[in-house]
């Protein structure tokens, strides 16, 4: 597909498992990764970024594992500019349907001054690369990165020799969230006009979010010629994150009038997908976030309220079923059975399978049995809490704490761990601290809390909360999260799981060994 095929469709490159993934504390486990490529497939991505083959064993597979089951989408990995990247990353997409190779390396003066080369040798190297990938593959992407603080002349030479060298799409990323609107368009401008061949290949946009400009300049680029977006769920990403998918494309289809491109996502697929990303990532959406912020389509005050009774286009440029926002609140109790629950769960975006079905339903049953009723957020609150996973290496089996005025706080704890029960009591400054104390107690680690979050579900004194723990240790970082209507439950069974996945990563990378980022020269 070239510029002139794709006239004013906007192709939709998603890196959440790529870009979203590297940000430190997103780290997805292998089943995790393999879910939401499927639900990327489901929505109409064209294509998915699935990981960064050469990192670990573990992108590794995971990559090789989405190729192979992918239905429609296009499966991209991506390397670094040397042939041991791009052989590793070939091994890992050539099971998909349509393989994709995507190959950067960084353009930019400060970048080139990395691997040492100067500006002949580097476009060297990118011809060498560019041609040893699509020599392995017919689809290749090449990047150069930073692009936004290259030379332009130097920009434009080195696209126009990684086209030559047979790259069908050339993405122009702002890697680090440096450009605006106007330059973001012109930039495209310049370069379908200025390089030879330009028409024969796609110009995408790869917008970071450091000035929270990344939605705007992918719009301005689409503006000047680009027809490939790259984005991510809920914007997640390294810093303040990439363009958010539901943003762009929510802003095409509402803005057409203005805007005459389209995409072909199912829009009313966005709202599973970001409480996906958002439980799965341990990145919960911010209340007031676009599209799939829990206010996004919440209308309190008294004025708005009454606009939205008269019309609701008063105050709504989107209706919440456009997302996939159930308008549904039927409230649900300890008299609901499982059918109700299943078809409940439906309707907020919950497919499951029989067995899945009923440990959910026995995770509801002792909600409900605390919490009179159980609202839609109450039951997205438990699907979204980490459960525990057969291959869990600890659980919380029991926990009774002593709090209030008087010191010390104490937590009453008995953890599984490895198959083993193990029981103790510690104390601590107030009863959270004690409780982290008591798992620490049992399993002795080195990681520490780089956060601790509390959120109320719903209203009411008998609310659940959800928590959520970022713990790093070595460079590694997981996030842990957990609903209950006890706090410091939630809060026990969030730093419980966070030390899971830590485990589960550190298992996956060897004891101590720091995975390669994309940042890493060769
Ligand atoms: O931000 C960036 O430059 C990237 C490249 C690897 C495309 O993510
Ligand atoms: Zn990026």
């Amino acid at each position: 597909m070239t510029q002139k095929d794709t006239k004013d469709r906007v192709v939709i490159f998603d890196t959440t498992l790529r870009d979203g993934e590297q940000s430190p504390g997103a780290t997805m486990t292998h089943d995790e990764k393999l879910e939401i490529a499927e639900l990327l497939d489901e929505m109409g991505v064209d294509i998915i970024e699935a990981g960064f083959p050469i990192a670990s064993e573990g992108d590794f597979n995971a990559v090789s594992e989405i190729a192979e089951r992918s239905k429609n989408a296009v499966i991209c990995g991506l390397a670094r500019a040397n042939f041991g990247d791009i052989d590793r990353c070939w091994d890992a997409v050539k099971h998909a349907k349509k393989p994709r190779i995507h190959t950067f390396i960084g353009t930019s003066p400060l970048h080139r001054a990395i691997p040492n080369l100067d500006m002949d040798q580097m476009a060297e190297r990118i011809h060498d690369t560019v041609t040893h990938a699509r020599n392995l593959c017919d689809n290749v992407q090449w990047s150069p990165m930073d692009a936004t603080r290259t030379e332009t002349d130097y920009l434009c030479r080195v696209v126009e020799i990684a086209i030559k060298a047979g790259a069908s799409t050339i993405n122009i990323p702002d890697t680090v969230g440096y450009t605006a609107p106007a330059e973001s368009a012109d930039l495209i401008r310049i370069l379908i006009e200025r390089v030879p061949g330009a028409d024969e290949v796609i110009f995408a946009t790869h917008c970071h979010n450091d000035l929270g400009m990344a939605t705007a300049n992918a719009l301005a680029a689409v503006d000047g010629g680009a027809r490939q977006i790259e984005c991510t769920i809920n914007g997640l990403g390294e810093r303040a994150g990439n363009t958010a998918l539901e943003e762009v494309v929510m802003a095409l289809k509402v803005r057409g009038d203005i805007m005459p491109y389209y995409t072909d996502i199912d829009t009313a697929k966005i709202m599973n997908i970001s409480r996906r990303v958002a439980a799965v990532s341990g990145f919960a959406v911010q209340f007031n976030k676009a599209i799939v912020g829990k206010n996004a389509f919440a209308h309190e005050s008294g004025i708005h309220q009454d606009g939205m009774l008269k019309n609701a286009e008063t105050f709504e440029i989107m209706r919440p079923e456009d997302v996939g926002l159930a308008a549904t609140n039927l409230v649900m109790g300890k008299h609901s059975g499982r059918a109700a629950l299943r078809s409940k769960l439906e309707d907020l975006g919950y497919k499951l399978a029989d067995n899945q079905l009923k440990d959910v339903f026995v995770r509801f049953k002792e909600l409900a049995d605390r919490k009179k009723e159980v609202y839609d957020d109450d039951l997205i609150a438990l699907m979204q809490a980490g459960e525990d996973a057969e291959n869990d290496h600890l659980t919380l089996k029991s926990l009774r704490v002593v709090c209030g005025t008087d010191c010390p706080q104490e937590a009453h704890m008995t953890l599984v761990i490895g198959g083993k029960d193990l029981s103790t009591t510690a104390t601590g400054d107030g009863p959270v601290d004690a409780t982290f104390n008591a798992v620490k107690s049992l399993y002795s680690h080195q990681a520490h809390l780089q956060l601790y979050q509390v959120h109320a579900v719903t209203e009411g004194t008998d609310a659940q909360a959800t928590v959520s723990v970022r713990m790093e240790q070595d460079g590694n970082i997981a996030t842990g999260q957990s609903a209950d209507t006890d706090t410091v439950v939630a809060s026990a069974k969030a730093y419980i799981n966070a030390l899971n996945r830590l485990f589960i990563r550190r298992g996956r990378t060897g004891e101590d060994k720091k995975e390669i980022t994309y940042r890493d020269v060769s």
